[in-house]
Order: C-alpha cells, then sequence, then structure tokens
C-alpha cells in the first residue's frame, strides 16, 4: 500500500531473494588482478548488455576484495564455468574450509589480453576492461567491455533454487 507521499514501500529483501531463487542461471567465476594481488568469486549476476559495443555486466557485494583490485587494475575476467566445476564454484563462493588466500590453488589458470586470471577448462573466457561502475545499495555493478573471447564446448553449470542444476534438454 502507498505510503502518504504516494511512494510504494517495496518488498523485503527476504522476500525478494526468496522470488529470485526460482530463476535459473549460469554459473561464472569473475576473476582480476593487480600486482600480485588477484581475486574471484563465484557470481551468477553476469549478463550481457549489449552487442555493439560488446559490454556485459556482473554485480560484486560491496566489501569483496574484488573491488579493490579491480578498481586497481582497471580489468577483470568472466570465467562462464561448465558442469564439471562445482568444486572450484563452491570455493569460489567462499563455502567449505577453503582458505582464501589459496582459492586458486585449484584449478589451472593462465591470461588472454589484459592479465586477468583465466580458467583453462571456463566453458568460455571473456576477458574485459572496466567500463564503468555503479554502486546500487549492498553491490557495485561493473560494466566491462570484452578485448577478448575464448570459447570451448560443454555444457554450462547453473543455479537454481539454491543449488547447483545442470541443463536437461527437451526433446524436439
Ligand atoms: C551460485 C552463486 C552465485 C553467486 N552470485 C554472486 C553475485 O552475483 N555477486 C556477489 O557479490 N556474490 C555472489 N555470490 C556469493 C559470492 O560468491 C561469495 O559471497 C564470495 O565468494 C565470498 O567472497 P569472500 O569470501 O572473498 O568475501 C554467489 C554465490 C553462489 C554460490
Amino acid at each position: 500500500m502507498e505510503d502518504s507521499s504516494g511512494v510504494l514501500p517495496g518488498i523485503t529483501a527476504s522476500a525478494f531473494t526468496s522470488a529470485l531463487s526460482q530463476a535459473a542461471n549460469g554459473v561464472s567465476v569473475v576473476t582480476t588482478k593487480h600486482g600480485n594481488r588477484e581475486a574471484g568469486l563465484t557470481v551468477s549476476s553476469m549478463c550481457s548488455v549489449c552487442a555493439d559495443p560488446a559490454l556485459l555486466l556482473v554485480c560484486v557485494n560491496l566489501d569483496n576484495e574484488f573491488c579493490d583490485i579491480a578498481d586497481k587494475s582497471g580489468v577483470f575476467a568472466v570465467n562462464i564455468l561448465p558442469t564439471d566445476c562445482i568444486d572450484l564454484a563452491t570455493v569460489f563462493a567462499g563455502l567449505g574450509d577453503h582458505p582464501e588466500q589459496s582459492r586458486f590453488d585449484i584449478g589451472e589458470w593462465s591470461t588472454l589480453s589484459t592479465g586477468a586470471p583465466i580458467l583453462s577448462n571456463a566453458l568460455v573466457a571473456l576477458d574485459c576492461e572496466i567500463d564503468s561502475s555503479l554502486a546500487k545499495g549492498s553491490h557495485r555493478v561493473f560494466f566491462g567491455k570484452v578485448v577478448d573471447v575464448r570459447t570451448t564446448s560443454g555444457e554450462p553449470l547453473l543455479y537454481t533454487d539454491r543449488r547447483f542444476a545442470i541443463v536437461h534438454p527437451v526433446p524436439l
């Protein structure tokens, strides 16, 4: 119901996250590196913005050190995960007892053009220069201009109903 100024109050955070948990999203690990500092986290917020110019976005919690390192490096990479990367997705989500400093010990990492860490078996790796960013509530939205891409074949890892899932193609 509207308040006296005619503004609708909005829904609670828990109603919002509960509703959006029903959506199905791809899972990526977004990474950045500046000098010898690197950061990476599992995200489901990556999506395309436009194709010309090639722009994507990711939303990252302000508390994550990714924000500080990305501000300094001006670059990040999106590594879209295949189905056999659930363990890696779990580690980069900070779940389990893997120490934060050694997240990059899991998986094989290289670089493309920007120097941001690229996962060797990523389904797709998108190497980005930061175009701009916008703070909204608890998160920063990073817009990345894609300057390099590497694709392989396989099936994407999904996340829905608060668990990992795999694509189940519908027979035609
Ligand atoms: C499937 C999945 C999707 C996630 N998506 C995001 C996201 O889009 N943005 C974000 O900031 N955190 C997201 N998280 C949470 C971060 O991965 C997690 O908070 C982060 O890795 C913790 O990092 P820290 O230990 O360095 O603080 C997601 C977690 C999971 C399991």
